[in-house]
């Protein structure tokens, strides 16, 4: 093995790339402040949520990044702890949700899923839970808000497994003290951490009697004792034993207990969450199963963004690292187009102000200037003799017809309407016969936006009506008389394949009922989209 290979080994090993799942308001923000806190990439606490409320000005982060060595860029947070080199991938909350942030977790090699001890699994967690199923990555769980009044811990893991579907491994476990103390017990290092007035402390048996051990059970009241212990023995007992290899198949979640803003439990969660997470694994393609630590560059588009800066007005590609070294400069194959391109100004982003990236390994996320070259889900790749799979896409939930105010523009609306769909900013539709044009989104947000962008971008001012539909379903070479049975909204997607849309699963079940021999595909589902 030569010295090269030796140390994109070594940095393929060190990176743990994921993101932070959760529905808003379960304590996402305060976490990712809390890690770069350890990670020493922020000093005060109250950043990140600055940048949450836009009370930071670009300038700090720059101040930021040159006195830390941090990237923060609008879809990732880079910086370092322990040996691990970490990126922390931003999906955005309830106001900002879109394709976007479902695409996000193909960039990621595991997600953490934040929930709120108070509210269990909430609407968003469970959406986005769904996809990182579907890309079959370790998911982890930490429940937070532990100081607060919560549900009883039990119930929450049959929240997990009942309406997520997926086994769970607490590793360790809340334990009551008198009011405004609370404690965690771990199970596996079997000792006791205490949070009690605001001070933090914790009971380490040495004897290896875990909750026998004298010093624990003084610790604890005599009825919070013994709720402790019977759950322990109903765990041990009834409880999925801890199986890193399912962790890693995505099958079981290990979750852990905790309260971020006082920082109570996160420092031991953050050491066993990096030792469990995987590091960037091979990412399948049409040549076979493209491996992080193969000598030659790879990589894949997962997030295209136009007009980061205005002053600029230009659309950034993001580009996800899978495989060899990159540095800048480097000349690479876009696969799709079988055209060369020199990536002389690969960046990382900071607030409005950017710093060119030098190189980069498996698991980071480079931000490439994209003068309109790139497509979502296109491979660069060093000899251009490969593609990586697809880009799962995501059936739209929220439809509108779409049109343009001003019917001299008509020429600046379609140039927009099909670059902002390139991009995957809106998913397009067509009604046959009258050719009217129907938006698809998952998030409310992605309608504003494609609004102001084709005004501001494309001078088109554009009216939306918005449909009653939720849901769209894909027919494969549908006959007419079947079309007319199913009796709901039929339009064609882009590729010219039949969609139908339906109000709500209500009209979608009696259709189903009513063809049983037509098969519905969601766009997830569907085999040709
Ligand atoms: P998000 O990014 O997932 O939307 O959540 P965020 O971190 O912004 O947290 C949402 C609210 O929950 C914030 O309160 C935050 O302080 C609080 N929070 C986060 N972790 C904990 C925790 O461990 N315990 C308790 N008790 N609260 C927690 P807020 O009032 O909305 O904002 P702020 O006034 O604190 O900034």
């Amino acid at each position: 093995m030569t010295l090269q290979h030796e140390e994109l080994k070594k940095q393929v090993n060190s990176r743990r790339t994921f993101a932070i799942i959760s529905h808003p308001d379960a304590g996402k923000t305060t976490m990712t402040e809390k890690l770069l806190l350890y990670g020493g990439a922020i000093r005060l606490a109250g950043s990140i949520k600055g940048r949450k409320t836009k009370k930071y000005a670009a300038s700090d982060w720059m101040e930021m990044e040159r006195e830390r060595g941090i990237s923060i860029t609008s879809s990732v947070l880079q910086f370092s702890y322990n040996g691990y080199r970490i990126n922390i991938l931003d999906t955005p909350g309830h106001q900002d949700f879109s394709e976007d942030t479902y695409r996000t977790l193909t960039a990621a090699d595991c997600a953490l899923m934040m929930i709120d001890m108070a509210k269990g699994v909430e609407a968003q967690t469970e959406k986005l839970f769904k996809v990182c199923r579907m890309q079959g990555i370790p998911i982890f769980t930490f429940i937070n808000k532990l100081d607060r009044h919560g549900r009883e811990p039990l119930e929450l893991l049959d929240e997990i497994e009942n309406v997520l579907g997926i086994g769970s491994c607490p590793l360790n476990w809340p334990a009551g003290l008198a009011s405004g103390s609370y404690g965690l017990y771990d199970r596996r290092l079997q000792k006791l951490e205490l949070c009690q007035g605001g001070q933090i402390s914790e009971i380490v048996p040495s004897n290896g009697r875990g909750l026998e051990d004298a010093a624990i059970q003084n610790a604890l009241e005599g009825s919070f004792y013994e709720k402790l212990k019977q759950e322990m023995e109903l765990l041990d007992g009834a409880g999925n034993k801890f199986e890193l290899d399912k962790v890693k198949k995505g099958l079981l979640t290990p979750v852990f207990f905790g309260s971020a803003i006082s920082g109570f439990g996160i420092e031991t969660f953050f050491h066993e969450f990096l030792k469990m997470a995987p590091p960037p694994a091979g990412k399948k393609a049409d040549a076979g199963l493209i491996e992080p630590t193969a000598n030659k560059f790879s990589g894949f588009i997962f997030k295209i963004q136009a007009n980061m800066n205005p002053a600029h007005r230009d659309r950034i590609a993001f580009l996800r690292v899978c495989s060899g070294k990159f540095e800048r400069d480097k000349v690479v194959t876009l696969v799709r187009t079988g055209k060369n391109i020199r990536l002389s100004q690969p960046q990382q982003f900071l607030g409005q102000n950017r710093n060119i990236v030098e190189e980069a390994y498996p698991g980071d996320i480079i931000g490439l200037f994209d003068p309109g070259l790139y497509q979502i889900g296109d491979t660069l790749c060093e000899d251009g003799s490969f593609k990586f799979e697809k880009l799962p896409r995501f059936s739209p939930e929220l439809f509108a017809k779409v049109t343009a105010r001003d019917a001299t523009k008509y020429k600046h609306f379609h140039k927009g309407l099909s670059q902002l769909a390139e991009e995957g900013a809106v998913q397009i539709f067509k009604v046959p016969r009258t050719e009217e044009i129907i938006l698809g989104v998952v998030g409310e947000l992605q309608f504003e936006v494609f609004q102001h962008r084709l005004q501001s971008e494309y001078g088109a001012a554009v009216n939306l009506q918005r449909l009653p539909y939720q849901l769209a379903r894909w027919v494969m070479n549908p006959d007419p008389e079947t079309l007319s049975r199913l009796r709901s909204f039929v339009v064609k997607d882009e590729k010219d394949q039949t969609v139908i849309l339906f109000e709500n699963e209500f009209s979608l079940n009696y259709a189903k009922d009513k063809n049983p021999s037509v098969t519905l595909y969601s766009l997830e589902e569907c085999p040709i989209v």
